[in-house]
């Protein structure tokens, strides 16, 4: 019997459930491989003692259907640059990958499959790189991950963020408010962009069009204050105006350097600065969008990654990230899913697209 190991990273996501049973269902068919995880990401493989559960068709049974990760995740402990204190009582970043390798052959380990995030993947090649089996599995709720159509959970999160936009929108128009509503988006504006299309913002602010106050402030006052009475807009967590900087507070230790939020309320203020006289009201969806019950979509790309994630581990053919291309599931070397980043395009055709709808992106 052969084992391998199974570790969900990072930011939980919509799905990552469903990947799991994939795996194991998939690799039950087989009965040649004995599937265990790691819990917290690797962290449970790293620690002393050792914190590993079996994974069979009775620990996956209807997990499919939940949100979270019955394994638990942690963005903080990354064997590249993992905290280890010294004699002195000092804490310095060590590369602990070639003894995480060690230590999963040392635990009789024949395989990896990784789910989770750029970070994770990046891990994920660097195990692959000391010798370590490895298969890659792409998650993100900012869909933010190159050489894959979509991530799972990302649907799941637009769903989430287009709801409360709605609900949102009918307030608004009530009480002839503007409504700022923020959505995570780190580095990329996907979920902005889609819940502004969804949802028929006003205007849509994404980390990649950094926008001029003064021109959201005039469309907003000739268009909606002085015309409809209200409007919504949908910023993404990672928006900023062009001469400004992220709204962000002070990040973790080994991760981030800074942890993002809040940017409603700083565009709140530039708009009053600014001299709009109406009623603002700022909304923070927050982890709203990461956490409960994926969408049946996402439980599909999720489930389908798991089955292929474990049939290239079937076929021996490691180094690989499961991605979803032209709406086919096929591989790519996580290597080259790393090496860029997913953001949207300001000239692209969705962007296109909402401009052609009347949504106004502060360029
Ligand atoms: O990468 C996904 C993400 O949801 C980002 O949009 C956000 O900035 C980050 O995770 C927040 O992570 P945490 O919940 O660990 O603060």
């Amino acid at each position: 019997m052969k084992k391998l190991l199974v570790a969900t990273g990072g930011g939980d996501c919509p799905g990552l459930n469903a990947v799991i049973r994939g795996i194991v269902k998939r690799a039950s068919r087989q009965k040649e491989w004995e599937v265990w995880g790691s819990y917290e990401a690797l962290n449970g493989l790293m620690e002393e003692p050792i914190r590993l559960i079996r994974l069979d068709g009775k620990t996956v049974s209807g997990i499919h259907v939940k949100g979270g990760t019955i394994l638990g995740t942690t963005n903080k402990g990354n064997p590249m640059s993992y905290p280890e204190k010294q004699a002195d009582g000092s804490v310095k970043l060590v590369n602990r990958i070639p003894w995480l390798v060690d230590r999963l052959k040392g635990k009789g380990f024949d395989a990896v499959i990784n789910i989770g995030g750029d970070g994770s993947q990046a891990i994920s090649q660097a195990m692959f790189e000391a010798g370590m089996p490895v298969v890659g599995v792409p998650k993100t709720i900012d869909n933010d991950l190159n050489s894959t159509d979509f991530t799972f959970g990302f649907q799941t999160a637009v769903q989430t963020a287009s709801e409360s936009f709605d609900r949102l929108v009918t307030t608004a128009s009530s009480h002839h408010r503007v409504m700022i509503m923020e959505v995570m988006g780190r580095d990329a504006g996907w979920i902005a962009l889609y819940t502004a299309i969804s949802g028929g913002a006003e205007v849509c602010l994404i980390p990649e069009i950094p926008y001029d106050l003064q021109a959201v402030a005039e469309r907003l006052q000739g268009r909606y204050i002085d015309g409809r009475g209200f409007a919504n807009i949908v910023i993404a967590e990672g928006a900023k105006a062009k001469d400004g900087t992220v709204t962000a507070s002070k990040g973790e230790e080994g991760r981030h350097a800074v942890r993002l939020g809040g940017v409603c309320y700083t565009l709140s203020q530039q708009l009053k600065d600014a001299g709009i006289k109406a009623d603002i009201r700022e909304t923070v969806l927050g982890h709203t969008q990461r956490g409960g019950t994926p969408i049946a979509y996402d439980r599909v790309i999720a489930s389908v990654f798991g089955v292929k994630a474990m049939e290239l581990v079937l076929d021996g053919n490691f180094g690989q990230l499961v991605v979803l291309k032209n709406n086919d599931y096929t591989s790519v070397s996580i290597k080259e899913a790393i090496s860029a980043y997913n953001y949207v395009d300001p000239n692209g055709t969705l962007v296109k697209a909402a401009k052609g709808l009347g949504i106004y992106f502060g360029d």
